[in-house]
Parts: C-alpha cells; structure tokens; sequence
C-alpha cells in the first residue's frame, strides 16, 4: 500500500488538473466495479452497483500548488496561490511545473512577519524573460516537488491531502467483499478551491448519504492549538468544521460501526477547514452527510504526516459501512 501511495503523492495534480491522477486510479480500480465514468469536471466516478441506498464517497484528487501571474524582465516568476497557502511554509521550497520545470521559491527583503505572496517570486534558473518565456507561461500551474518518505508506521510526502483520503478509497474498492448497495466512489477534483467537484458529482448522483475522506488537523505536536486528535489513535469521525455539521444520522452511524467493528476512533471538531461533505450536504433538498478524517500533521506544507495504522482504521471502517443495512437512510 505504501508504493501505491508513494505513487499517488508524487503525481502532478492542481486543481482544475487532476488528469494524470484520476487516469491512475481508473486504471487501478476499474476491473473491481461495475462502471468508471469521468463527469464533465472531471471527477472520476467508480460504481459498483446494488440495490440497497445510494452511498457516496468522495476523496478529492487535487493538491494546492501555485499559478504564474507574471514573468518579470530577469526571469523572475510571479504567482498566486492555488488552495490556502502558508507564505512561511514555502521558503525555500520547489515547485514542478506539467511539463517537469522545478522552480525555486525565493522572497524579496523585508520583515519575515510581513512575509506574504506579493513578495516571493519562483526562480527556474533562467537568465533572462525570453529563456523563462520559452519554459513557463502566464497561466501555467505548479505543484510543490518533495518526494515521499517511509518512517515506519508514519509516512510524509506533499499531497497526502487528500492522496490518502483517495488511497484508503482505492483500498476499500479492491478489498470490498459484499455490499446490496449501489456504490459510488468519487475521486473529486478542484476540492481545494471550494468544494467544486463534488458539488456537481453529489447532484449528478443524488445520493441517499454522502461521506467525504480528507485529512484533519492534530493537537498531539509540541504547544499545539488544543485539538483532541492525534495521530495514531485511530479514524476521526468528524463532528463539525467549518463546511458541515456532521447529520446526526451519519455520525452515529459511524459510531456504531466502528464500536461494533473494533476499529480505533476518535471524535473530530476541526475548528478552521472543510471537506467536500460541506458541498455534498447542501446537494438538492439536502443529503445526510458526514467525513472520516485521517489525522494529519503539518497540513498544507510540502511534508504532511499521517499514520498508516489510522489509514487502516479508516478503511475498515468505509467496508463497515458498505456492508451494514444502512436501514435508518
Ligand atoms: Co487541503
Ligand atoms: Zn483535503
């Protein structure tokens, strides 16, 4: 699982470009369903079909990463933030451009207090506007390059929001024995701007309950914010963050699921951040929505940290719930 996972980190996949991810994950899960479609935002949508509820998963494929707004008369590139970006988390850090140029975060002089976007420029060796004009345009987009690590029960690699959360789907599908229900696993795009992907996805599918895979934040780091999720001890079971209040029917589903099934919880209120639950639920005349979390040290940075032992936990309890009744849905 680690190698499919150091596979999937290690992609190229910004929102709104997510191809090269989504075409990996059909490939690997499409003998194990019924159906694999990509939608006209290009989420990819594996069915396995059934006649019990209509459940939704969704993991979203894409990563933040920055775009290029301006090419300066030196080479110098200019650029915004694609998904929420922490200025102090790119000094000195690499980005990878679609068609592999690596470029090199760099900041202007000042105070470090009032580092912000506007004053860091990415550096790709070139000695002049015409030599970067011939490698990088307005408009193209980069992903930050850090290739993944093995610690052992732990793991740190870029993207592992939401590589995982698309991982422990993957898993899931291969390892599903029995479910009466009609499936559908979503591997969402553009989650990372705004929920966008999933928001058409839920419509098109209309499910009769959704659950979103993404990572949380944990407060088990030296004088962290108090947040009472670590990692290690087990799948989150989201109560609240600032997309959706998990239905109370899901939650407890979850619950149950998971006291039933030995498998090691603990409770999630994320106090800032979202999931594609916070577009799921609002689908239509509203779908009973709730997230599994994977606890994530270090979100957003080059090098997020998560426990295999919780991927586990959290796979065992996506197979939990496709094979329970769903009888209260
Ligand atoms: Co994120
Ligand atoms: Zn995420």
């Amino acid at each position: 699982m680690k190698s499919l996972i150091k596979d999937l980190v290690e992609s190229y996949g910004p929102a709104g470009f997510e191809t090269e991810i989504t075409d990996k994950i059909a490939g690997l899960v499409k003998e194990y369903v019924d159906e694999c479609y990509v939608d006209t935002l290009g989420n990819l949508i594996a069915r396995k079909k059934g006649t019990g509820k209509k459940v939704m998963f969704s993991a979203h494929t894409d990563e933040i990463g920055v775009v290029i707004t301006y090419i300066d008369e030196d080479g110098f590139l200019r650029f915004s933030n694609v998904g929420g970006l922490n200025p102090l988390t790119l000094l000195g850090n690499r980005v990878r451009f679609a068609n592999g140029v690596i470029g090199v975060i760099g900041r202007e002089k000042g105070e470090l207090k009032d580092l912000s976007i506007d004053k860091m420029y990415i550096d790709i060796g070139a000695e002049s506007q015409e030599e970067a004009q011939a490698k990088v345009s307005i408009g193209d987009f980069a992903v930050f390059h850090r290739e993944f690590a093995d610690l052992g029960n732990r793991i740190v690699a870029k993207s592992l929001d939401d590589r995982i959360g698309c991982a422990v789907l993957i898993e899931a599908i291969r390892r599903l024995d029995q479910s009466e229900h009609d499936l559908y696993f979503v591997f969402s795009t553009q989650e990372e701007v705004g929920l966008r992907g999933a928001r058409t996805a839920a419509y098109g599918i209309n499910p009769d309950l959704g659950i979103a895979l993404d990572v949380t934040r944990t407060g088990d780091t030296p004088e962290a914010p108090r947040m009472d999720v670590s990692l290690g001890k087990g799948t989150a079971i989201k109560v609240k963050d600032s997309s959706v209040i998990a239905h109370p029917k899901v939650k407890n589903l979850m619950i149950r699921l998971a006291q039933e099934n030995n498998i090691k919880y603990q409770l999630e209120v994320l106090e800032a951040g979202g999931t594609d639950a916070g577009a799921i639920h609002l689908t239509r005349d509203g779908v009973p929505s709730g997230t599994i979390s994977i606890p994530c040290r270090y979100v957003h940075t080059v090098s997020e940290m998560v426990d295999m032992r919780d991927v586990e936990n959290s796979i065992d309890l996506v197979l939990a719930i496709c094979r329970d009744s769903l009888s209260e849905f």
